[in-house]
């Protein structure tokens, strides 16, 4: 503390960067901030470059002499740290070591799993929409008003369930958009439908009947949370619940508007017979509604929750209409079921930010919301139609399902083509799976062979080069 209250009679300096150093309490002040300044080099939290603050402004942050920053400062350049040129400041030396790379992610590691496989040139994975398309001025404007709108506890500790501006604009939007009956009490926002179907996880008990097709990491969710899942056979029609019957499950997990991957709407009676049996036997139904939105060939299908708001649990998020990154989505619960979701979710888990809450509230409201749905929903539809051309000119022998709605097609491969099909993309740059990756490992089906091919992702300017590399890497004609 030797230096201490040299400074004592400045005002605090406002001018440099800020940086965050602790000064040991050993030895000189000049050789701890010296120490300090390397490890913040070395650990790369000063970047090659940066150009550091004025001896005035560090020496009245760390309440130390300012010669003793010159000093400090001076021999760090003749050590080759930092360099210091007149009328510019000193700044990080370009010698700096740079940190590792970070490991490859999830993500990246399952892209590059394959041996042969390249780095990604066109992205057909099933999962995500067109990001660069994201409505970026829409959005700013609405967080502006939101911010600017937000009354003062908004800032505070929330309400578990979410935002009520963001509760009752989804009340309204999903009445309209996708007849789903509910009320902002009976709405709770989570991050994506992932983490909904985690707490779901921890709410039900038993066994849980799923489509034999479908995301592994949702079936892993479910058993991660210690419940069973059975498979229900899958046809064009969407899953056969009259199987339900047999299955001992207390719940359901259904993607009705657009099964995933296979693509067929859930026929009516089929959803007439999961709500039946949901009646009958206490269970509930869990219904996906991932890319509801996104119908073409006729008026959208709605909801099954339409159907009985007490027997279903509504399922959305913006995932495919606005971003994956978002993580915004959010559960339209039966009475019943309220509180012990919000057991689960937790007081102060408030896991999506207000800000990002408030912001779709006013998104919703003022349409921006519906007028960014009709115009990607013309450009996947462009894109599914080019999908089908070019498919139709390059390669007639392969059939295309599931494409009346959403944002990923079926292409039916011929038996035994499947692996070295995904195999033959994977050398051309191509991220995408095969069905097999979605099957449930107890479905008693017959195996259907096929490629699930995402037309959402690839940006635009992408999309023509991405076709043409697909119909490379398929089968030829028998
Ligand atoms: C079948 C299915 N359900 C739900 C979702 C939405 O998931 P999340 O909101 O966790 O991103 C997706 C998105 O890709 C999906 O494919």
């Amino acid at each position: 503390m030797a230096d201490r209250g040299v400074n004592s009679g400045e005002a605090e300096a406002s001018v440099g960067t800020d940086l965050h150093l602790e000064l040991s309490g050993r030895g000189a002040r000049r050789e701890q901030l010296m120490l300090a300044l390397r490890e913040a080099i070395t650990s790369g939290r000063l970047a090659p470059g940066t150009r550091l603050p004025p001896y005035r402004t560090l020496a009245v942050d760390l309440g130390i002499a300012r010669n003793t920053v010159g000093e400090a400062y001076a021999e760090l350049v003749a050590e080759g740290w930092l360099t210091a040129r007149q009328g510019s400041g000193t700044h990080v030396a370009s010698r700096a070591t740079p940190l590792p790379p970070p490991p490859p992610s999830a993500g990246d590691r399952a892209r590059r799993s394959a041996p042969e496989a390249r780095p990604v040139a066109y992205d057909f994975m099933p999962t995500s929409p067109d990001a660069s398309a994201f409505p970026r001025a829409a959005w700013l404007r609405s967080a502006r008003r939101a911010f600017n709108d937000a009354p003062g506890d908004a800032f505070g500790v929330g309400d578990p369930r979410g935002r009520v501006e963001l509760r009752t604009a989804l009340t309204e939007y999903l009445a309209r958009a996708r007849g789903v009956r509910t009320a902002p009490h009976r709405i709770v926002v989570c991050a994506g439908f992932a983490h909904a179907l985690r707490i779901l996880g921890e709410v039900l008990e038993g066994t849980v009947a799923v489509e034999s097709y479908g995301l592994a990491f949702h079936r892993s969710l479910l058993t991660g949370a210690g419940l069973r899942t059975v498979p229900l056979t899958v046809d064009a029609d969407g899953a056969r619940t009259a199987e339900l019957g047999a299955v001992g499950a207390g719940a359901v997990l259904l993607t009705p508007a657009h099964q995933f991957p296979t693509g067929g709407p859930l026929r009516p009676e089929r959803r007439t017979a999961a709500v039946d049996w949901a009646r009958a036997t206490g269970a509930v139904v869990l219904e996906d509604d991932y890319d509801g939105e996104f119908r073409y060939d006729r008026e959208p299908v709605g909801a099954v929750q339409g159907l009985d708001p007490d027997r279903v649990v509504y399922l959305g998020s913006t995932s495919k209409s606005l971003s994956p990154a978002l993580r915004l989505g959010w559960l339209a619960l039966p009475e019943a079921l309220v509180n012990d979701v919000l057991a689960v979710k937790g007081v102060r888990e408030m896991w999506t930010g207000v800000g990002d809450q408030l912001t779709l509230a006013d998104f919703l409201a003022c349409g921006a919301y519906d007028r960014h749905v009709r115009v990607m929903r013309r450009t996947y539809r462009r894109r599914r139609d080019r999908l089908v051309a070019v498919l139709a000119e390059r390669a007639p022998h392969i059939g295309v399902g599931g494409i009346a709605a959403g944002l990923h097609a079926v292409l039916d491969l011929p038996p035994g083509t499947e692996r070295d099909t995904v195999r033959a993309a994977g050398r051309l740059g191509l991220a995408l799976e095969g069905l097999g990756a979605f099957r449930h490992p107890d479905s008693v089906m017959e195996p259907r062979e096929g490629l699930v091919i995402g037309f959402g992702a690839p940006p635009e300017h992408a999309f023509n080069g991405a076709l043409q590399a697909l119909c490379t890497a398929l089968p030829p004609a028998p």
